[in-house]
């Protein structure tokens, strides 16, 4: 126990994020009870929880319920509660209408509200008051992602005993966006309270160093930052270094092994009557993501008769996000007019051009659709890594298949073998899709072997190990330095 205050027990590594790592699952009789969600994050960290007892502090999802803590799967679980209108000034105001616009690059308008700043702030402090009642003394703590970047500073001023780290999984964007932000020095502040800020893209790390020194005005020297206190006098050092996250390789690739996913993959391209090519969308419903542009080039391909229906379909899959955000429910209205549209002067009695599911699937049945896919279209305007365009290379363990992928996504630093493109440009990317359909076998398999190797040699685990081990070192360093 650190101060007293704490009757509870306490840990030695601790995670922070917006959402916890646990869905509810209500079964026939009524009685709820937690499962672990599928996702990147919380497989990599599992196993460094239960190595060093770890707790996860984290939102359960909706809104005015009190859960106490719990475990599962060895995790214990912390949840921080939010009201209604916590969720809705917090969750989809600040975090999804303020900073989300904001940092991806004002793909819509980013809406600045005094009182959504206001509840961001006594939202984060909760989050941080969490974390330091169960936090053990000189626990390392792991903050994730835009919803919590004060936590770190918060945690800092009453926990200077921890090791704190933050990673941003979505973009940083450059200075001259960010500084509209009205509170620009209270979150650089914030994240600053952080031992070590990672992000996705080495241009991500420079976008943040730029903004410190600019804005700021503290002394950077490389990845280095010499944090100082409100009259100027040096606190410590901090780091902002680029970590690209990834995904559970391993896993997914043995699952698309897996003789039953892959009957699974074969009865999906029946279902869609056999066509030549399937052509594969897979996204939250995001304006980030580029849907409609990909709509676009793919109802165009149509219109020239490059394609044809029957002999191509586009699966659309988007799962429903945010759904109460107003650009969303804007996104959803165009989307479903356009694949209308399309479908409707397109179709056949039989066959379909695009079959838009507005829906979540099991991750079994994605690795599914990932293997049926022919072609696999990541077209996202901004986004801080897509791990989507991971996950469909991981699947095909048969080397075939071939992925456009934007430019602006952080996974094209690691897959340099997928076909680029500016998803802005319509006409590159309609020749470019048609350039995918037409690769040759060998030379599918070609790439795809070297970006498999890519993503199965650097997995998530191999991310969370590296973030973590640059995190422990900067201890040495801060006692090197600017302390005294
Ligand atoms: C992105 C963000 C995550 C977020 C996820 C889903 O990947 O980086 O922090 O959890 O989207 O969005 P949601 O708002 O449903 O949590």
């Amino acid at each position: 126990s650190v101060d007293g205050t704490t009757r509870n027990e306490t840990y030695d590594f601790v995670v922070v994020a917006n959402r916890l790592p646990v869905d509810r699952v209500v079964n026939d009789a009524g009685e709820s009870s937690w499962k672990r969600a599928p996702g990147g994050l919380v497989t990599a960290l599992a196993p460094v929880m239960e190595a060093a007892d770890g707790a996860w502090v984290g939102w359960h999802g909706a809104p005015d319920e009190e859960v106490e803590p719990f475990e599962n799967n060895g995790i214990s679980i912390v949840p921080v509660p939010l009201s209604e209108s916590d969720v809705n000034l917090y969750y989809e105001g600040f975090s999804n209408s303020t900073l989300w616009p904001l940092y991806h690059d004002v793909i819509v308008a980013p809406r600045f509200h005094r009182a959504w700043w206001d509840r961001y702030k006594k939202i984060n402090q909760r989050f941080a008051d969490a974390t330091a009642a169960v936090a053990a003394e000189g626990a390392t703590v792991w903050v994730q992602d835009y919803q919590l970047q004060l936590v770190p500073k918060l945690l800092k001023d009453v926990r200077p005993d921890l090791k704190i780290g933050f990673f941003n999984h979505i973009p940083f964007p450059s200075v001259d966006l960010f500084a509209q932000l009205p509170w620009r020095k209270r979150v650089l502040e914030g994240l600053l309270g952080a031992d070590l800020i990672g992000f996705q893209r080495p241009s991500d790390a420079s976008n943040f160093l730029r903004a410190v020194r600019r804005i700021l005005g503290f002394t950077v020297r490389g990845q280095q930052i010499h944090v100082q206190d409100a009259q100027g006098n040096p606190l410590r050092i901090a780091r902002a270094e680029a970590h690209p996250i990834s995904i559970d390789s391993a896993s997914i690739s043995r699952m698309a092994k897996d003789p039953k996913v892959q009957a699974r993959a074969k009865e999906i391209r029946r279902g869609l009557g056999n066509p030549d090519v399937v052509v594969l969308g897979v996204d939250r419903l995001d304006y980030t993501k580029g849907i409609r542009h990909r709509l676009k080039a793919f109802g165009e391909l149509i219109d020239d008769g490059r394609l044809e229906v029957g002999g191509a379909a586009l699966v659309q899959v988007a799962s429903p996000s945010r759904e109460r955000v107003g650009e969303y429910m804007k996104l959803r209205d165009e989307i479903e007019l356009t694949v209308g549209r399309i479908n409707g002067e397109h179709d056949t009695v039989s066959h379909t051009a695009i079959r838009y599911l507005h829906h979540s699937y099991p991750f079994e049945e994605m690795v599914a659709l990932y293997l049926a896919a022919d072609v696999m279209l990541v077209t996202a305007l901004r986004d801080g890594m897509n791990l989507v365009a991971k996950e469909y290379v991981a699947a095909h363990v048969d080397n075939k298949g071939a992925l456009v992928l934007s430019e602006f996504a952080g996974a094209a630093d690691q897959l340099k073998h997928a076909f680029q493109v500016n998803p802005h440009d319509i006409d590159d990317l309609k020749d470019t899709i048609v350039a995918a359909i037409a690769l040759p076998e060998a030379e599918a398999s070609r790439r795809m072997r070297i970006m498999r190797r890519q993503i199965a040699t650097n997995d998530v685990a191999r991310w969370s190990r590296k973030f973590l081990e640059s995190l422990a070192k900067t201890d040495d360093e801060l006692s090197l330095d600017a302390r005294n």
